[in-house]
């Protein structure tokens, strides 16, 4: 039984300490919030779980064997040093660090200290998520052109972070875990409207090697909650829809079937659609599954198994250097940055 400290119990520390909290691999000991308020609802749904407004207090308890940072960005670095020193298993929240070269120093301390570090990339244990990539891996797409990737809601709106580093995260994370690679350069411009100088909304284009472009709509600022994914390969292209629960999934048989050149002159519209291929659409199926309840299991299973994680700290860095490309690009008007 592995024994957890959840350091932030405020949006999304809950569904953590809900999975972590089952008794069968492993219990949440403590739970730290520096809000008191916070902590009296989780006293009131877990009356067992011994709770601190002080991080320190988990950090120096010899009986506790990971920390699990569901805190603000700006304050993920921190934490998970002192974890990691304190000898600590770490599972943190996404994105890492907002900053590589902090990212890289938790890596070197982690492997230093022979302890896991894994990060929140919940998208890479969606189980849709894992089909695309078995479809990708098959080349059922195959070679991939591009993809295009929505997400887009109404909130939560961060100050400490802009939309890029929130929830780009999860988009480059899941392109890069896709494409078996990281970008090279990215290009991107952002709005903000609410915070001065937090963008609210941002169009970000990553290229990736093999001439694949990546192209990202990201938006706390929507009125519709938008989790759309579009990939076109030259034999298929697929489509993803994390809102669709039972069928996210589709792949259409279309491709572009012949190119001439030089372009015959065709002014019908039968003859057009001839070099076009329109077969059918199917819907593979996708096993249903909490990907939060797939990430914690797989933390306590690196930890006891002594295995990589999926979304280890490395591959957490990749994803920092990325957006830190895409924020300085916004910063340069657009202006294409290698990553
Ligand atoms: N994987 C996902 O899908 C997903 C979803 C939502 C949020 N997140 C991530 O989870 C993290 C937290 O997000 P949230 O929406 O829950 O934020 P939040 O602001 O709602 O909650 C953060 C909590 O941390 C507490 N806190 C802040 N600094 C602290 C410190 N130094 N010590 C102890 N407690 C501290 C605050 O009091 C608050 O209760 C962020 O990194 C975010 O990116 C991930």
């Amino acid at each position: 039984m592995i024994r957890i400290a959840v350091v932030g119990a405020g949006q999304w520390g809950p569904n953590l300490i809900r999975n972590f909290h089952n008794r069968r691999t492993s219990e949440v000991a403590w739970v730290v919030d520096r809000d008191a308020g916070r902590l009296e609802q989780v006293r009131e749904r877990f009356p067992d779980i011994q709770l601190a407004t002080d991080p320190e207090t988990v950090m120096a308890d010899g009986r506790t064997d990971a920390v699990v940072i569901a805190t603000p960005t700006s304050t993920h670095y921190a934490l998970a040093r002192r974890a990691l020193a304190g000898g600590k298993h770490v599972l943190v929240e996404k994105p890492i660090t907002a900053d590589s070269t902090e990212a890289e120093e938790l890596c070197s301390l982690a492997s230093g200290a022979g302890r896991v570090l894994m990060v929140g990339h919940v998208f890479v244990y969606n189980p849709g998520v894992q089909r695309v990539r078995q479809l990708l891996a098959a080349g059922e797409l195959g070679r991939v052109y591009y993809v295009s990737m929505v997400r887009t809601n109404l909130g939560p709106i961060r100050v400490d972070v802009n939309a890029a580093w929130d929830l780009a995260s999860h988009d480059v994370s899941v392109a890069n875990y896709w494409l078996g690679s990281a970008p090279l350069a990215a290009s991107a411009v952002g709005g903000s409207w609410i915070n001065p100088g937090v963008e609210d909304a941002v169009f970000a284009t990553l290229r990736y090697p093999n001439d694949v472009l990546v192209n990202l709509h990201i938006s706390w600022l929507s009125p519709r909650k938008t989790r759309e994914i579009t990939l076109v390969g030259d034999r298929r292209m697929l489509t993803f829809d994390d809102m669709n629960l039972s069928e996210p999934v589709r792949v259409y048989d279309k491709q572009v079937t012949e190119v001439r050149t030089p372009a015959p002159y065709i002014d019908s519209f039968a003859s057009f659609r001839a070099s076009l291929r329109e077969g059918d659409i199917t819907i593979p199926k996708v096993a249903l599954g909490e990907p939060l309840k797939a990430e914690c299991d797989h933390f306590v299973e690196c930890i006891v198994d002594g295995k990589p994680p999926l979304t280890g700290g490395r591959e957490a860095a990749t994803v920092v250097r990325a957006l830190e490309a895409v924020q300085r690009s916004m910063r340069a008007a657009g202006r294409e940055e290698p990553v």
